[in-house]
């Protein structure tokens, strides 16, 4: 259906729906997320605009959404940090964001600093090595 059900609202620091989005966080996000010149509220659709049916693929289709946002940013140089970590439903009235749409996340952009700007315990997780599941752990050929 081409429906494309993905929404971003943008803020800049020093902008009221900047400061809307960072007193949302939870803590541990606004502890470092003080410092990110903008804020995204990503959301998503739950119905098709064709009869209203329901969109069983629309949070899939936001996440393939930000996946894309995520290497575009790193190609430019900026850095992306999601956060699932924020009280959605406060969001959610402060931006009037309609019945039909559901918020899932908080993006943090910027350009990256150097790591030793930060203190601790962001610098150890700053300089941590990055880690991923083996492959073996998540592709299968058999049923479960
Ligand atoms: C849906 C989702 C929610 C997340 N929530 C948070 C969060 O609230 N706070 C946080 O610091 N990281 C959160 N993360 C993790 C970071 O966005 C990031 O994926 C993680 O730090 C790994 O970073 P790396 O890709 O540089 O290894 C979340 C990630 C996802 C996908």
């Amino acid at each position: 259906m081409n429906e494309q059900p993905w929404m971003f609202l943008y803020s800049r620091k020093g902008s009221e729906n900047w400061t809307i989005m960072f007193d949302a966080l939870m803590e541990g996000n606004q502890a470092w997320a003080h410092r990110a010149p903008i804020l995204i509220l990503c959301m998503a659709k739950k119905n098709f605009d064709y009869k209203n049916r329901p969109n069983r693929h629309y949070a899939h289709d936001l996440g393939q959404a930000v996946a894309n946002l995520s290497l575009q940013a790193t190609e430019l140089g900026l850095n992306l940090h999601q956060m699932g970590g924020y009280h959605a439903d406060q969001l959610e009235v402060a931006f009037k964001v309609p019945e039909n749409w559901e918020s899932f996340s908080v993006i943090a952009l910027g350009y990256p600093d150097k790591a030793d700007t930060l203190e601790e315990p962001f610098l150890s997780r700053e300089l941590a090595p990055r880690q991923r599941k083996p492959t073996s752990e998540f592709v299968r050929t058999e049923a479960w």
